[in-house]
């Protein structure tokens, strides 16, 4: 467990180092991803978490195009990622599907780009029906990403939502290992066997959902800013409920993408710095019922 305050950055295998806490853009509307991003940088965010299948770079783009201009911050000084969508993993697609989204985000290189989903979908399909799916040649795909990687337009590459096995297949073939493996991470999902694992093997953990898919209904143990153990942990230490998920995420080793348009709330998020989860406490993440 890391405890000491400020956990600003995790250090990658590439030797960049990748602000802890990014700014989901998930489900963030097209008309208000625009403000959460702007709202965001002048907070102090420098993360950006994006994917061409979210349906929002071009909004995410013109803000930033905007907040360069106005000397608001510096491109070196963000983290942007985005990923490639499952309809575009056969090799000859994954250069366009980069260009399109630099186009779209008005950037010249990506922070991290990685693979969405192990799972492919014919070319120019957008929707999950059964008769797009074909079956996913991820050694293939990673072998274009690793291109990607040397031309310098994706200065890290990774990958999102595979287990430790799809991990280990991968890494049998892979000249780069992936920097980044994100997926799914919370007090209700905790991954510690694939965070053990990726960090054997020195890939960075980055938890999206860190608030427990709110809104969503997969999740047996509901709403974990309900839950009881961590609603008593924020009350000793003073926080709210979301803030100590968050920070539970970074003590772990995690990045954390929480996804907010509110203003209040992005804020709230990134107010996680300068106090830590004491370890009596931290030990009782341990009886959070898990998914
Ligand atoms: P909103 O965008 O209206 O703030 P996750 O990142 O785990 O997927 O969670 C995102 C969801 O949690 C969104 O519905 C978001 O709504 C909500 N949310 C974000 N920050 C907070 C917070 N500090 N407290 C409560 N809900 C939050």
């Amino acid at each position: 467990m890391a405890s000491e305050s400020q956990i600003s950055f995790f250090t990658l295998n590439t030797a960049a180092k990748i602000p802890s806490v990014g700014l989901g853009t998930w489900q963030a509307a097209e008309g208000l991803v625009g403000n959460a991003v702007a709202a965001a940088i002048k907070i102090g965010y420098r993360h950006i978490d994006c994917a061409r299948d979210y349906g929002n770079e071009k909004e995410i783009g013109s803000v930033l195009k905007q907040l360069f201009e106005e000397g608001v911050v510096k491109r070196e000084d963000l983290w942007i990622t985005s990923k490639l969508w499952c309809s575009d993993h056969a090799p000859e697609d994954v250069p366009a599907a980069l260009d399109r989204t630099l186009e779209d985000l008005q950037l010249d290189y990506l922070d991290l780009y990685l693979i969405h989903w192990p799972v492919r979908l014919k070319h120019g399909s957008t929707d999950l029906a059964p008769e797009n799916f074909v079956a996913p040649d991820i050694p293939s795909t990673w072998k274009a990403m690793e291109e990607l990687y040397d031309s310098g337009k994706a200065r890290a590459i990774g990958v999102s939502n595979l287990s430790t096995k799809k991990l280990e297949d991968l890494l049998e073939v892979a000249r780069i290992t992936p920097a980044v493996n994100q997926v799914e991470c919370h007090p209700g999902w905790q991954q510690n066997k694939l965070h053990e694992f990726c960090e054997s093997k020195g890939i960075h953990l980055s938890g999206y959902s860190p608030l427990g898919s709110r809104g969503t209904t997969w999740l047996k143990g509901g709403d974990i800013l309900e839950n009881p153990i961590l609603k008593e942990i924020a009350e000793e230490l003073g926080k709210t409920p979301a803030q100590v998920a968050l920070r539970w995420g970074l003590q772990k080793g995690h990045s954390i993408l929480p996804k907010s348009t509110s203003e209040s709330r992005i804020k709230e998020n990134f107010d996680i710095f300068d106090w830590s989860i004491p370890e009596d406490m931290f030990a009782k993440f341990s009886e959070f019922e898990q998914d």
